[in-house]
């Protein structure tokens, strides 16, 4: 049975008929040609299809969009605008948290989402208190993250992407922090030079 419905889909007004069994992800790349949403697996395992549905990231894999007639669509695509980048999208660049480009466009967006879940104070499995506002540590932003998969294995700078978006300011003063740490000599017990090396370095001959 086909029914007519209308989306807002990155802002642009959407009408589709569709059948009443059309999940919203093909929905969304089938019959209206958004492609930035990818189907990976189909079953809602892999987080490839996420976008924000009024807001609220969603795996549209798993919702059939005759449910959402006249709801609001962001795909990643639709995130920031030719100008400007959103800052989450933003962050992944400067991190070099971007994958491919199957994977990417379903993290930005389940990263867009998890953030304002956080600062909702909605807690994870990991929150140590269900009642305290949410502080996005690495294990929160792991956890709220782990929903989107990548079958490289290559997640290692996304985390850090997401602690810039979040809080651009303490991300700024950990890099430098780690910079620091990067390029202090470290001194071992064995480097302290001996009457040996000094003998032999050459230096008093010249
Ligand atoms: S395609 Fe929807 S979760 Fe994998
Ligand atoms: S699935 Fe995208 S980089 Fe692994």
């Amino acid at each position: 049975m086909d029914q007519n419905i209308t989306l807002y889909v990155d802002g642009n007004r959407r009408p589709v008929t569709v059948d009443t069994r059309t999940t919203l992800l093909d929905a969304l790349r089938d019959r209206l040609d958004v492609t930035s949403p990818k189907k990976g697996c189909d079953h809602g395992q892999c987080g490839a299809c996420t976008v924000l549905l009024n807001g609220r990231r969603v795996t549209s894999c798993l919702v059939l969009a005759v449910a959402y007639d006249g709801a609001d669509v962001t795909t990643a695509a639709g995130l920031g605008s030719d100008d400007e980048l959103h800052p989450v999208q933003q962050a992944f660049l400067d991190r070099d948290g971007f994958q491919c480009g199957y994977c990417t466009p379903g993290q930005i967006c389940s990263a867009v989402g998890m953030m304002e879940e956080a600062e909702r104070g909605s807690p994870s499995h990991v929150s140590a208190n269900l009642n305290d506002p949410v502080e996005l540590t690495d294990e929160e932003i792991r956890e709220r993250m782990s929903g989107n998969l990548c079958r490289c294995g290559a997640y290692v700078n996304i985390v850090a992407a997401i602690r810039q978006a979040a809080d651009p300011e303490a991300e700024q003063i950990r890099q430098a922090r780690a910079e620091r740490q990067r390029n202090e000599p470290v001194l071992r017990e064995d480097d302290a030079p001996t009457s040996y090396q000094v003998s032999v370095s050459g230096e008093e001959g010249r």
